[in-house]
This record gives C-alpha cells, structure tokens and sequence, in this order.
C-alpha cells in the first residue's frame, strides 16, 4: 500500500542480500518502495520475508537495467522517484577475473543505463554500492576516504572505480547530486531471522563458509594464510551487519532528500574495527557453541594483508554509527543458516 506524503524511492538489486536489508529498512521508515531486480543471483521468494517483517511489500519489476527500453518504461510509469539506491551488479571476485567482459558489461551499461534514466526523467539523487575494494592494499591505516585510490586488482573492484568515477563526471554536468558508500566486509543476517545471505552455489566470502561448514555443507573451513604480519597471522578486515549497512543508505538518502553537502560525496562504512580470520571463527564459536575444523593453506590470491575503515567522516557527516557487535553479525548469520538448513 502506497503512503501518500512521503517519498519513493527505486531500489535496484532489491532482492539481493544488502538490497533486501535496505528495502526492510525504508519500508519500516514508512517510505514507499519500488525494487527492479533480475532474479540473477536472488528470489522472488524474497518479498514474502519482506513483507513478513514490514506488513508490505515493495512494488517489484523483474527487470534487468540492462534492457534499457524496460528500464524507459518503468521511468515513465513511476513518475514520483525521489531518489535511486543502486545494489544491482555482479560481485563475485574471482569470476570477475575469468569472465571481464561479463562484469564490464553488466556493472558498466547497467549503471549507463540507469543515469541516463534518471538524468531524462529528472530523478537527481543517487546512492551507489561502492566498496572498499578500491583503496588495495592500503599504505596507513586505517583507511580514510582521502586515501588513495588503487590499481584494482580484479576486473570486480575496476567496475566499482570506473562506476565511481562515472557517478562523479555526471553529477559535474547534470543536476544529480549523488553519495558512494564503500562498504567494507558485510556480513550478517536481519535479526528476524527472515533475511541473509543465499549465496549460489559454493560461496566466496568467509562468513557464509563458516556457517556451511557449521552446518557439515564443508568439512573444514580453509584458512588463506596464518603467515600474514598480523598477531595471528591471518587476515585482518573491517567486518560489519549487514543491519548497520542498511541504515547507512537510510542515513544517505535522507542526507539527499536534505539537499545537505556537495553534489557527490563518498563515505566510508565500516566499524572502524579489523578483526583476523582467526578472530571471526572464535567469535562464531562463541556465538553457536560449537567448534568450527579448520584447515590452513596458501594465500589466497589477491587478497589483501589488512584494512579498515576511518568511520569518523559518515560517523559526523552521515550522522551513522554502526552499532552491532562481531558477536551479533556471527549470532545471526548462524540462526540464518539454521533457517536455510531446518527447510531442506
Ligand atoms: C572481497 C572483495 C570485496 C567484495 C567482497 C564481497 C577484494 C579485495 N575484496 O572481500 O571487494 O565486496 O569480497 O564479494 O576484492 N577467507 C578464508 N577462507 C575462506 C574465505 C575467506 O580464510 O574460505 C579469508 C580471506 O582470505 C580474507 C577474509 O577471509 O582474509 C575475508 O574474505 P572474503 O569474505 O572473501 O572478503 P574479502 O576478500 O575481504
């Protein structure tokens, strides 16, 4: 149900697993919804946990922002956007690397599409799923959004940086007014148990191994390398729920709609906390009371020694602090997989 007096906002990606989260988040906020996704890496099913935790759902178009007649079409009937959230995009790192041509046409000719759209139908406020990949392997930290910008390391990160500086050129010679947020790690599940994350196939991140392994889906987890220059030799990074992402572009829009700061603005967030690989699997242990066989092998490559996020400009700027513990991201992305597992 439509509510009258406030705004709408398209959520692209919506039924992902940061784009339902973000979708939760504004709908319990009272705003109006409309989500495109094409079902690639998501459900439809995702709606019902929506409306499960919101008493409504979004309005939905299973679209692909790449169909740009599609795209024209929903421009033209959703006449009342206040602003775009942008999650729709392919994330997985190391199909980035076989596969460049399919992450540089659908990130880049997506996100074409889109500012196209909105530029014709005067729709001038954007929020963008950028990522902390492109500050590499950072020289201090932690890692403030005036630090460098590096040489991307897989073809991925490169659709994040060149996304970036698209979003920046257009606002310079277009009315659109537009905030990057860099995540860090998300990781995570909503805390009605309803959401989380429905990797496809055999994940990539780290979280959604520990609970596959918990679960017996893996024998043991595989630790990329103890032989880091950190305490315990494992990785560090800045991990943060999945809940306090969400509301970070709660915070953006609203910054937006404020007509607040400067035509584009980029932020980091993070909890301005690292922990190691080793770390997250003692707190996931507390948190589920079982223990977790792991094994240790090689580096993994491209991964980064250690990084995490200065927090203290969307902590002022954005008014946003993240505020759930590492005990909760594992409690919950652990009653996630419960959930996923009670149903098979
Ligand atoms: C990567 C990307 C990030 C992207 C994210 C989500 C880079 C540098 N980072 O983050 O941009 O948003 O994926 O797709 O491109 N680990 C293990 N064993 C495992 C899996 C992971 O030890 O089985 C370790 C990794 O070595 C790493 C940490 O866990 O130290 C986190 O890995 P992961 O969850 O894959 O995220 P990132 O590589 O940090």
């Amino acid at each position: 149900m439509a509510n009258p007096g406030k705004g709408t906002f398209l959520i692209t990606g919506g039924l992902g697993y940061i784009g339902s989260h973000t979708v939760v988040e504004m709908l319990l906020r009272n705003y109006n919804v409309v989500v495109i996704d094409n079902l690639s890496n998501s459900s439809e099913l995702v709606l019902d946990r929506i409306a499960a935790i919101c008493g409504r759902k979004p309005v939905f178009y299973p679209i692909d922002l790449c169909d740009r007649s599609s795209l024209e079409d929903l421009f033209a009937t959703e006449k009342d956007l206040q602003a775009v959230i942008h999650f729709a995009a392919l994330k997985a790192v190391g199909e980035s690397v076989e596969n460049p041509l399919l992450y540089y046409k659908n990130n880049l000719i997506s996100l074409i599409n889109l500012l196209d759209c909105m530029v014709s139908h005067s729709v001038h406020n954007l929020v963008f799923s950028s990522s902390c990949t492109v500050y590499g392997e950072p020289d201090t930290l932690p890692v403030t959004e005036k630090s460098p910008i590096k040489q991307a390391i897989s073809p991925y990160g490169n659709t994040k940086q060149i996304g970036e500086e698209i979003i920046k050129d257009t606002t310079q010679s277009t009315q659109l007014r537009s905030i990057a947020l860099r995540y860090f790690n998300p990781v995570g599940a909503h805390s009605s148990g309803k959401l989380g994350e429905l990797p496809l196939g055999k994940p990539n991140n780290l979280v959604p191994l520990i609970t596959q392994t918990a679960v017996g889906i893996f024998p043991f987890l595989r630790v990329f390398g103890n032989d880091y220059a950190t305490p315990d030799g494992t990785c560090i990074r800045d991990y943060i729920h999945v809940e306090d992402v969400a509301i970070a572009h709660a915070s953006a829009c609203e910054r937006l709609l404020s007509g607040n700061g400067k035509d584009y603005e980029v932020f980091n967030i993070g909890t301005g906390t690292g922990y190691s690989v080793l770390e997250v699997v003692k707190a996931f242990e507390q948190a589920s009371g079982l223990t977790l066989p792991i094994q240790v092998e090689n580096r993994r490559p491209g991964d980064i020694e250690k990084v995490f996020a200065d927090t203290s400009l969307s902590n002022q700027i954005l008014g946003w602090k993240a505020s759930r513990s590492l005990s909760e991201m594992m409690r919950s992305a652990w009653v996630w997989q419960q959930s996923l597992n009670n149903k098979e």
